[in-house]
């Protein structure tokens, strides 16, 4: 039994394509449960610089089997150009496979995300406009296409017919834009089709069986726990779960089989969109940690907002995932700095609360309650063991680790592959 399920702890953009191309190393299997393409997962290793946003970043490595889960919402399009640009560097794309069971992002759900970003105006949530709450709307509506029916063109047709008579009644008459084409889409997705082919399959058995003969199977998030639909900020969250417990059911596989839980959380904390962030810093220092670590989004570019690391926030995403273990990631953008600061309780009306509120709209009023620590004022990129760390970086590490509870196994000092301190083997049993 070996399945380590790894997610981002924060607002998404923690790392975690970087935890994973590092982790697959030892791994037999790396598999994306959740989400669309609005992550953007970089990696950078000796193939080069890539940002992912549907295959696994675990296809760098031969022996590694990529798995696109039931879980995830695919647009083909943007699997296809990533195929491509992985095939370009000489990757070998026999070892991926694409769920039947995942659902299919058709035109119509992009252009309904931006329609509906347009129509909320000033409360619009700052979505990707990669079509994901859309998608995911026609999922649990039942009037979702999955990637399995690109290989019945018959049933493909007749499923779009019925999806795209009531979509383009939406996009006529409450949106007043011109209706779709059912013959441009129904060829483009059909040429999609021929092209996938032979990546889709079942493939909560293929991994059912490497679960079986204990191979080691890593199972990769997208977004973070603050995102969630049911725990993270609503209504500013995307539309399918990136906690550990989707894990299971976004690969198919019983949450029993699995072992490990990783949460990946930055040593500061990033948002990109709207949505309440107590410990915001809209000064130099947040500019700093922006520029520093180029802080723009790998999907849309957008600048993403940076802060202190907000330890209320990150306590309660320990709790509801249930981590095994944390990875902590861009520790070296802290390398300058004389004094760093932790958010560890808020305060709301003059009361304090140590808990991650469920109401977005107080949240917007927490004011957070600071601690200060002393920096390090010394680099730490080439710095791959633990005890060589500056003592202030030590001491940094083990107050978050205090604070949420949870061992950090792993440190990150830089975004290319071999700039980690692994602190414990976080893989062994
Ligand atoms: P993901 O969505 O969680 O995979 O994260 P992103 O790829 O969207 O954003 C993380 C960014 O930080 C990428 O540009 C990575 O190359 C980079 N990165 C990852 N780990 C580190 C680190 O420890 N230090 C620094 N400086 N950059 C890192
Ligand atoms: P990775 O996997 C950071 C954010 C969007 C927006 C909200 C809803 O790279 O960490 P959506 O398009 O999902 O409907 O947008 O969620 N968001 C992310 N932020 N990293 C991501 O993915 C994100 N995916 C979505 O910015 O606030
Ligand atoms: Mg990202």
């Amino acid at each position: 039994m070996a399945v380590t399920v790894i997610v981002g702890g924060q607002w998404g953009d923690e790392g975690k394509g970087k935890v994973i191309d590092f982790l697959a190393e030892k791994a037999k299997m790396v598999v994306r449960f959740s989400g669309g393409d609005n992550a953007g997962h970089t990696v950078v290793n000796p193939h080069g610089k890539f940002r992912l946003h549907l295959i696994p970043s675990g296809i760098f490595y031969p022996q590694v089997t990529c798995i696109i889960g039931n879980g995830v919402a695919v647009n083909p399009s943007v699997l296809l150009e990533e195929i491509e640009t992985l095939r370009r560097h000489h990757m070998d794309m026999s070892r991926l496979f694409i769920s039947d069971r995942a659902h299919l992002i058709m035109p119509y759900h992009t252009l309904l995300d931006g329609l509906e970003e347009e129509r909320r105006s000033k409360g619009a949530l700052g979505t990707t406009r990669r079509g994901i709450g859309p998608v995911f709307a026609d999922k649990v509506s039942r009037l979702g296409i999955r990637v399995g029916d690109l290989l019945h063109k018959d049933i493909f047709l007749s499923r779009l017919k019925s999806a795209l008579e009531f979509k383009n009644d939406i996009l006529t008459k409450v949106y007043q834009v011109p209706p779709l084409s059912l013959e441009e889409i129904y060829e483009r997705y059909c040429h999609y089709g021929e092209q996938l082919a032979p990546f889709i399959r079942e493939t909560s058995s293929v991994i059912h069986q490497a679960v079986t003969k204990g191979e080691l199977v890593l199972l990769e998030g997208a977004q973070g726990t603050l995102l969630d639909p049911d725990f993270g900020t609503y209504p500013y969250v995307t539309s399918s779960s990136p906690l550990v417990g989707a894990g299971s059911v976004g690969a198919g596989i019983g949450p029993r089989e699995i072992n490990r839980a990783v949460g990946v959380f930055k040593a500061y904390i990033t948002r990109v969109g709207g949505g309440p962030m107590p410990t915001e810093l809209k000064d130099e220092i947040g500019e700093l940690i922006r520029e520093k670590a180029h802080e723009y989004g790998a999907t849309t570019g957008r600048p993403r907002r940076c802060g202190w690391f907000d330890a209320v926030a990150g306590r309660f995403s320990s709790q509801i995932n249930g981590f095994s273990d944390i990875a902590l990631t861009h520790l070296d953008i802290y390398d300058d700095f004389p004094s760093i600061k932790i958010c560890t309780a808020y305060k709301f009306n003059n009361r304090v609360l140590d808990s991650f509120p469920s109401d977005s709209s107080i949240l917007e009023k927490c004011q957070p309650v600071y601690e200060q620590l002393s920096g390090w004022q010394g680099p730490t990129s080439e710095i791959r063991d633990f005890e060589k760390l500056p003592a202030g970086a030590r001491n940094y590490i083990a107050r978050l680790e205090s604070l949420l509870s949870c061992p950090i196994s792993f440190v990150s000092v830089g975004a290319k592959r071999e700039q980690v301190v692994e602190v414990k083997l976080i893989l062994s049993n």
